[in-house]
């Protein structure tokens, strides 16, 4: 069965799918069209996570889809408790027709897909967010680039490597700017290094951050401080002194560059509330592209599942 947990196991081609699907089904609400692409369906959403994005985008999107929605919070249901994965996916899964999990271990959601009876979607995990690259490129598609160049300026973290495995499929040129010690992670530098001759994608990867963000076509970043690392909080502002995008960063970028965050940002930290209010339409027609992102998403995974039967 298909899932969508990371880009590892999506295609160029399953990429190009969704995207196309995000548009027609944004045009569709646009237009008031309302087609119930998921008739009656549950869509169970687990958060071991906080989330203000993805579970309104995703509650809104399984209702407009003439579904319904299911937020789950570990702290209520018995996975909070001890209950193994394994029982919980097979429990829900035999209830709900597709499952949404934001949790910490990336194994965890693998163990997840490996019980569940119906598709998984990665609602984010430690190890990627591919849900708000997906959003983040219909965003990068709207503004009429077509082949960016993409400066991502901040912690190696989750989105870091989203953009990482995402470009290596895409075969599109991504430039990486972290701190020294916060570089993304080893496993998915390796796994990029492999594949993209074959798609011809360009990935670097530097300490500079001006350096990346030079003639690029697009700045990213997001917050300095993921989920679950509130505890190092002081060590990492103090490490990331100088990677804070500002005006003076932009201008360094292509003159009609944009910017992206995935939000929550944190003004005065990873962005200038310069930039930000300067960029506040684009960032927040991001996050509204969640919802049609995701809305696609849903009905491409169940196209899937009727096609494997
Ligand atoms: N960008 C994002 O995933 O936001 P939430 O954490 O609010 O869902
Ligand atoms: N890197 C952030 C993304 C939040 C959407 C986190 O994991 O908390």
């Amino acid at each position: 069965m298909k899932h969508f947990i990371s880009f590892h196991s999506i295609s160029r081609k399953d990429i190009l799918d969704i995207l196309a699907l995000s548009k027609k089904i944004k045009i569709e609400l646009k237009n008031n069209i309302h087609i119930p692409y998921l008739d009656k369906y549950v869509l169970g959403m687990i958060f071991e996570k906080s989330s203000t994005r993805t579970r309104v985008s995703f509650e809104t999107g399984i209702y407009q889809l003439g579904g319904q929605g299911l937020f789950l919070s570990s702290r209520d249901i018995q996975l909070g408790r001890g209950e193994p994965v394994s029982d919980t996916a097979q429990v829900i899964s035999s209830m709900v027709n597709m499952l949404m999990v934001r949790t910490f271990e990336h194994a965890k959601i693998e163990e997840f897909a490996k019980f569940s009876r119906v598709p998984v979607i990665n609602g984010l995990t430690d190890l990627c967010h591919p849900l708000q690259i997906l959003a983040d490129y219909l965003t990068i598609l709207e503004n009429g680039i077509e082949d960016p160049t993409i400066a991502y300026v901040g912690d190696g973290n989750n989105m870091a490597n989203s953009w990482i495995l995402f470009a290596k499929k895409m075969g599109i040129e991504l430039r990486i700017a972290t701190p020294k010690g916060y570089e993304p992670w080893q496993e998915i530098i390796d796994d990029a290094k492999e594949l993209s001759q074959i798609s011809g994608a360009k990935i670097t990867y530097t300490n500079d951050p001006k350096e990346a963000v030079k003639g690029a076509d697009v700045v990213t970043t997001d917050t300095w401080i993921s989920m679950g690392q509130e505890d190092e909080k002081e060590t990492k502002v103090k490490a990331f002194e100088g990677y804070m995008v500002d005006m003076d960063m932009m201008k360094l970028a292509k003159e009609d560059a944009i910017f992206l965050h995935c939000l929550p940002a944190y003004r005065g930290y990873e962005v200038s509330e310069e930039v930000l209010e300067y960029y506040s339409k684009i960032v927040f027609d991001e996050a509204e592209n969640r919802l049609h992102a995701q809305k696609a998403i849903m009905v491409w995974l169940d196209a899937w599942r009727q096609k494997d039967g």
